[in-house]
């Protein structure tokens, strides 16, 4: 059996911070100033000049906003690469910021001083012998290219991605060992803003023809950067990632189980199936006829999907969910979506339900699938942490998820899954995605800050840090 590698990861839009050195406004520095602007036209409408103006006027004096300080990563990379260094990582997954290397996304040119932040980042794990697993683009996309976009819902934003994408691999191809050319890219289907920065969809008025069409071009944008990188013989392998929301059936009726299996197709597999395949499943021409979405593929799309699928397959993995036909029953928050709650599952604060065995079952149903090796890209606990007046944090809840879990990962690899990589999501505390808080953390590694951004930002191994530290060294 082969060994899993360990490993941590994070976001630039949810660690670094760093709102200057050249940094462009992004869609994830905006998120809560878009809501702020009006409270019921924005949902449809476009950022303008004069918004982003506000924005960008509105820094320092609204730092306290989380995504704009995130971790303060950009300024503690060294210590936190350190901390990351003792831990005894195998592999350590970073994004890069589009707007920090192309600070409105049309530039020729990228901003040395984001060159410079990840060459120092990139060069220090590779010295480390820490692999490298680079995420292209981890939700934020740069504010211009929604202004005059209207986000991936324009082809010509493949272009302007694979810019950025490409210099990215020309960069560090000899130092990066996987390469993901879009996080979770089926979130753009539950969250049109953070995944495909399109504004105007939601649950009132879900635009369907945008997000499809946004995400077709996102997963051709991805299969062309993987043709470049196989084409010019870069290192690292081409990774694609879904967010998995593993299915079960309320009840054994048949209908549940039809439900279980639609469900999965559209929300888990559509884009999974596309970038590990090459081709769209067989059940996507009937659910976006019954939508009356026409999709804007062309023959070239078609090659370059059918000639350069990914190498690996990984999903993030927080909970597992229920389906059924009865849609009154109680539902509980997860990850991206809303689920039925499941009885015989405990949950986080949060709200997530925690489902271990969810995890090997996952780890399966990917392999039995695609038959490429698997990556759990995400896992973890977002809990709320108390550092004692003796200065530890006992964090002996996120030690327990991460035992359950991680065990489960090992069974499905001893069961024949081949299962590359494991990720601790947030190995460091960082900004929440989905509810932009400080205070929801997954880290094993503590940073002192909350969510308006007071804290002195010093960083503590919680107990999990330890925990994780002796957990990889036994595996060794
Ligand atoms: C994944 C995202 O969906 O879930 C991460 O890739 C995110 O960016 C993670 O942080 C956990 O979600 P949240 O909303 O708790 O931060």
């Amino acid at each position: 059996m082969k060994r899993i590698l360990w490993g941590g990861a994070t976001a630039a839009s949810q660690y670094e911070g760093g709102f200057y050195d050249g940094k462009g406004l992004d869609t994830q520095d905006c998120r809560r100033w878009v809501p702020r602007l009006s409270t019921d036209t924005v949902q449809t409408r476009l950022l303008t000049e004069a918004d982003v103006q506000r924005a960008k006027n509105s820094f320092p004096d609204d730092c306290s906003f989380p995504f704009r300080m995130g971790s303060r990563g950009y300024e503690y990379w060294e210590s936190d690469l350190h901390n990351i260094m003792s831990l005894g990582l195998d592999i350590y997954r970073l994004s890069i910021s589009w707007s920090r290397l192309f600070p409105t996304g049309f530039e020729e040119q990228p901003n040395p001083e984001g060159v410079a932040y990840y060459d120092r980042i990139i060069r220090a794990l590779v010295n480390a012998k820490i692999k490298v697993f680079v995420t292209i683009n981890h939700y934020a996309i740069p504010i211009a290219i929604i202004d005059r976009y209207g986000g991936w819902r324009h082809r010509d934003v493949i272009d302007l991605y694979l810019k950025m994408a490409k210099f990215v691999v020309n960069r560090w191809r000899d130092d990066v060992d996987y390469w993901l050319p879009i996080n979770e890219i089926n979130s753009g289907y539950f969250s049109p803003y953070n995944g495909l920065g399109i504004i105007g969809s939601d649950d009132r008025n879900y635009d369907y023809e945008s997000v499809f069409n946004g995400l077709h071009y996102q997963m051709v944008a991805s299969a062309l950067i993987t043709k470049y990188g196989h084409e010019t013989g870069v290192r690292g392998k081409f990774v694609c990632m879904v967010s998995c929301f593993n299915y079960y059936a309320l009840h054994p009726r048949p209908e549940d189980n039809l439900k279980l299996v639609h469900d999965e197709q559209i929300n888990q597999w559509w884009c999974a199936d596309v970038l590990a395949t090459g081709e769209y499943g067989y059940y996507a021409e009937k659910f976006l006829n019954d939508h009356g979405v026409v999709l804007d593929v062309t023959d070239k799309d078609r090659e370059a999907l059918m000639s350069h699928t990914c190498d690996i397959v990984s999903f993030s993995y927080y909970s597992s969910s229920i389906c059924s036909v009865d849609e009154k029953r109680e539902q509980v928050p997860g990850n991206l979506v809303a689920t039925l709650r499941n009885p015989s599952l405990e949950t986080t604060e949060w709200g997530w339900q925690i489902d271990p065995i969810g995890l090997r079952i996952a780890a399966h149903k990917f392999f039995d699938r695609y038959r490429k090796p698997v990556m759990v890209a995400e896992n973890g606990l977002g809990a709320r942490d108390n550092v004692d007046s003796d200065g530890r944090i006992r964090d002996d809840y996120r030690i327990s998820y991460f035992e359950r879990h991680m065990a489960q990962a090992e069974l499905a690899a001893r069961e024949g899954v081949d299962i590359e990589a494991y990720f601790v999501w947030g190995i460091i505390d960082i900004v929440s995605a989905g509810s932009c808080e400080m205070e929801k953390r997954y880290g094993v590694i503590y940073v002192d800050a909350d969510n308006e951004g007071r804290g002195t930002y010093r960083r503590l191994p919680k107990d999990s840090f330890y925990w994780y530290r002796d957990f990889i060294a036994s595996h060794r």
